[in-house]
């Protein structure tokens, strides 16, 4: 009797799996430098731009550039979720649509999130190595943020 229930089980996993793979989440396939995006907001460096597409974009852009794997389920779908929530909190191709106070805030966010390395995300740096950010990297990265939440600190303030 055992056997039997566990077999059923495994037929109804496999059935759900095979089910699941119909589904496919929207890919995230838009222009990741459009005229929202955050080089209308400031100037940036090849350098940080180069960091910025390396190791950010994919969850934080309009642009995901898909492992072959995304088309199984569900793990397809796991990245959906992570690229929908990364872009909610932070979209570097509608940073430019943010109010002052959003952007700068962001920018903060950014230098912490770098400083403690909680971004990339582990889950992503496991797969990207290259993602990863070296340490010079990581200056590079937090002193840009710093400089720019400065920068638009003080022109908020000049221009009002
Ligand atoms: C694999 C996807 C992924 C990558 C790659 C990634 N992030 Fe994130 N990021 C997320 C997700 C998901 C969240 C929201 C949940 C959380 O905070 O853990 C987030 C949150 C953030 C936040 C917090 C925003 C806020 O206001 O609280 C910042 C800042 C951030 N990421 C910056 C970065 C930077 C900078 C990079 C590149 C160096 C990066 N992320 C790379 C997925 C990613």
């Amino acid at each position: 009797m055992k056997n039997i229930s566990i077999k059923k089980v495994a037929i109804v996993l496999g059935i759900m799996l095979i089910l699941i793979q119909l589904y496919h989440p929207t890919p995230n396939d838009g222009n990741a430098l459009g005229g929202n995006d955050i080089t209308n907001t400031l100037p940036i460096s090849d350098d940080v731009m180069m960091i910025l597409k390396t190791s950010c974009f994919d969850c934080h852009s309009n642009h995901t550039d898909y492992p072959w794997y995304s088309k199984i389920q569900p793990i397809g779908i796991w990245l959906a979720n992570h690229i929908d929530e990364g872009k909610r909190e932070l979209n570097f191709s509608e940073f430019n649509s943010y109010k002052n106070k959003r952007k700068k805030h962001k920018f903060e966010e950014i230098a912490k999130e770098i400083k403690e390395h909680e971004m990339p995300l582990n889950s992503y740096t496991f797969i990207h190595k290259n993602a990863l950010l070296s340490n010079e990297q990581t200056l590079l990265l937090m002193s840009w943020a710093d400089n720019a939440f400065l920068s638009i600190h003080l022109d908020s303030i000049t221009h009002h």
